[in-house]
């Protein structure tokens, strides 16, 4: 799946899904990206720097200012991007697993992005909450047993998916945070095959295996916390972050460019989408300055090789898979 080094790759350049559809390479990240700010940065990337990947989510309860962002873009620009042009994502969240509930969900989307169809919509985690206040999953101590939604398979929220694709309210359907496990039984009874899993991947943790299977399945990834840019409590940012990494920084200084930049650079060169958030305008152009340079084979290698002393995994909820296992294998 990495791409050919000399391979004339531009802001504009996607990977071609399962179902033919394209998705573009690189995207914007909303993820805690506050009411405030999102709208404009959103309207920014789409006006003034050629993004036209978005990737949202419901639980990120920021989707209307993104659907603004959106819209003003798309209105200021005249005519010239319309909205074909535009990738946008965004994802199923685990209390709303049952079939009825997705269709409920998905307008909900629609209508806080002001849409009338979905680019790709993800099932966010592999696992299905029972009904609840918004935040009592993240309030309680008990997160994992107490709010589990029993009887609800991921086969028949995965068919609830299909038929949105059906109506023509999603152009895609993928997986978020699915291990082998979960995507075999979704493939069981599938009629529409899962066209992307989107799952933590950056250089402490470089998901070797996981690229293998979605390779061979035909299944893209996207990378999300691309950057490996978030911290534990009590630790230091140039402790955590992939950003302060000495190797990527000596790689990032012999070819001029930001550690930002290289690390998103070697998520595109391993035939990887890739979505780094940010709200600063100044990183908006610096994380899209990414399709003028390559990094040797020499260099990827170096950056494959970080894992190995610096794994780390940063998003990793108590969710409890079907089964009552960890969510994560690891
Ligand atoms: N499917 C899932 O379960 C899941 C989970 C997590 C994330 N995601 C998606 O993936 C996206 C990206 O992941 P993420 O937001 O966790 O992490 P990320 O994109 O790796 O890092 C974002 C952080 O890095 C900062 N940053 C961005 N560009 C920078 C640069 N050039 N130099 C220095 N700092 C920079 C941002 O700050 P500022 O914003 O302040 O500039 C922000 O604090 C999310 O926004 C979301 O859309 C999905």
């Amino acid at each position: 799946m990495a791409i050919r080094i000399n391979e004339i790759l531009n802001i504009d350049s996607c990977l071609i899904l399962s179902n033919n559809n394209t998705i573009p390479r690189l995207g914007l990240g909303t993820w805690r990206s506050e009411p405030g700010k999102v709208q404009s940065i959103v309207k920014e990337a789409i006006l003034n720097c050629g993004y036209r990947h978005i990737d949202c989510a419901w639980l990120y309860r920021n989707e209307n200012e993104v659907g603004n962002g959106i819209h003003e873009a798309l209105e200021e620009s005249q005519g010239k991007i319309k909205r074909e042009d535009l990738f946008i994502t965004t994802k199923l969240w685990n209390q709303h697993h049952v079939p009825e509930d997705v269709e409920w969900a998905i307008h909900e989307s629609l209508k806080k992005l002001r849409l009338d169809y979905i680019d790709l919509y993800l099932m966010h985690w592999p696992v299905a909450f029972k009904k609840m206040d918004e935040n009592q999953w993240s309030q309680t101590e008990d997160k994992t047993v107490r709010y589990y939604a029993e009887g609800i398979t991921l086969a028949d929220t995965w068919k609830a998916m299909e038929k949105l694709v059906d109506q023509q309210l999603v152009r895609s359907i993928g997986v978020s945070n699915f291990q082998p496990t979960e995507i075999d039984e979704i493939l069981q009874t599938a009629r529409i095959r899962p066209a992307v899993n989107q799952i933590e991947l950056h250089p402490y943790l470089n998901q070797h295996v996981l690229r293998e299977y979605c390779a061979k399945q035909n299944i893209i990834i996207t990378s999300y916390c691309p950057l490996a840019n978030l911290k534990r409590p009590n630790e230091r940012e140039e402790d955590a972050s992939a950003l302060y990494n000495p190797v990527i920084q000596e790689i990032a200084k012999l070819k001029n460019r930001t550690t930002a930049q290289v690390i998103i650079r070697w998520h595109i060169q391993h035939g990887l989408t890739v979505i780094p958030k940010t709200v600063t305008s100044e990183r908006l152009y610096e994380n899209c300055q990414v399709f003028d340079f390559e990094l040797s084979d020499k260099e990827m290698n170096q950056i494959d090789q970080l894992e190995k002393s610096s794994h780390r995994r940063f998003v990793n909820p108590p969710f409890l898979r079907p089964g009552n296992r960890n969510v994560f294998d690891d």
